[in-house]
């Protein structure tokens, strides 16, 4: 039976490898703690003090350890030559330290969604300066050996949130798009965006036999044709998506919850109506309610109940009309494995 539509709660790693079968999911976003080394509450429930929706602080502890030798010893046989190298490299570099325990835990959940891609499958990983460096080598590591390539390194730039005093202020996260294989989807044309007039005033304008409006440059002996209606594909810098303002009709109240424009962008580019979209750290599902509405099945997983609950809320208000997506009431405990959404 294909995955469909499914929520899970529980650690990504696990349900990872007793739910997923190899080859089985067509695009794989995450967004995982970023490294951040601190807490994030919830503000929306109103509780005094807010309750605490997940930790991004690390120590190198026993699970720590355990995460970093299970890398050593290649348990579950998903580790590569190169990502064993570099975790004992990057332990020679960085001693036994809360970055080594945030990076082993990444390589271990890295190296399962590899695992469930399917061979034409894209995987994004969502990341800020805090750790992005790192992360590519692990992703390196873990995909080029096997075939797989590095396609992107997209820096979505913003403006919101205060300005730094003693530094340049850090505006722009990046998006790490690696492809399992040389064969990959990709639509540049579902996520054209508008052209600017003023990108193209040195082009010479001209209209078609058919009335069609475009600007035309001739660069070595060739004469290219850009159509005012066509739109443009992005570029791998997105400064023309914000993150959500505090007021956002869309925010749920879920620290770092995502604009599901960003999302969309993302499942169009990469996924076709039908293919399996998975989000291994789905906090709010942002993801899944953007696949869900594009036409893709999809799978979410978290380890917090909170985000479990306002998942199963959002998706149950996108496929129940007249429901609530935004929580008034505390969540009620989550079972396991739960699917909020009719087959
Ligand atoms: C940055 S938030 C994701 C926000 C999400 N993109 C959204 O738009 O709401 C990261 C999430 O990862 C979850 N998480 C962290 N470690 C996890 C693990 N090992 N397994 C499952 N979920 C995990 C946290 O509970 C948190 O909800």
């Amino acid at each position: 039976m294909p995955v469909q539509n499914l929520l899970f709660h529980g650690d990504n790693r696990e349900v990872l490898r007793t739910h997923f079968g190899e080859g089985t999911v067509e695009l794989c976003y995450i967004d995982p703690p970023f490294y951040s080394r601190r807490d994030y509450y919830h503000p929306a429930t109103g509780e005094d003090p807010p309750s605490r929706a997940f930790t991004d602080r690390w120590t190198w502890d026993a699970e720590a350890a355990g995460a970093y030798h299970a890398i050593l010893e290649n348990a579950g046989g998903q580790q590569t030559a190169a990502s064993v190298a570099l975790l004992r490299g990057l332990r020679g570099m960085l001693g036994e330290s809360s970055l080594l325990a945030y990076l082993s835990s990444l390589t271990l959940r890295v190296a399962e969604i590899r695992r469930v891609l399917a061979p034409h499958g894209t995987f994004y990983l969502h990341a800020d300066p805090s750790a992005a460096h790192y992360l590519k080598l692990i992703c390196d590591a873990l995909f080029l050996p096997g075939g797989g390539e590095f396609r992107n390194e997209i820096v979505w730039s913003y403006e919101s949130g205060g300005r730094a005093a003693r530094d340049f202020s850090w505006k722009h996260d990046t998006l790490l798009r690696y492809t399992k294989s040389a064969r990959w989807t990709y639509h540049a044309d579902a996520v054209r965006l508008p052209r600017t007039e003023t990108r193209r005033n040195h082009m010479k304008r001209g209209v078609d036999p058919d009335g069609r409006g475009f600007r035309s440059i001739k660069s070595a002996g060739r004469i290219y044709r850009y159509y005012d209606d066509e739109g443009v594909p992005p570029s791998d810098v997105w400064t023309d998506l914000g993150h959500l303002h505090q007021r956002d009709p869309e925010r749920l109240g879920y620290p770092t919850q995502k604009p599901e424009a960003l999302l969309e962008r993302i499942i169009l580019a990469s996924s076709d109506p039908g293919d399996l979209v998975l989000d291994a750290y789905c906090g709010s599902g942002t993801t899944l309610a953007v696949a869900q509405r594009l036409g893709r099945r999809w799978a979410g997983i978290d380890q917090a109940e909170t985000a479990i609950a306002m998942t199963r809320r959002r998706l149950a208000a996108l496929v129940t009309p007249g429901a609530e997506a935004r929580p008034d009431t505390p969540p009620a405990a989550p079972a396991a494995t739960i699917n909020p959404t009719p087959d």
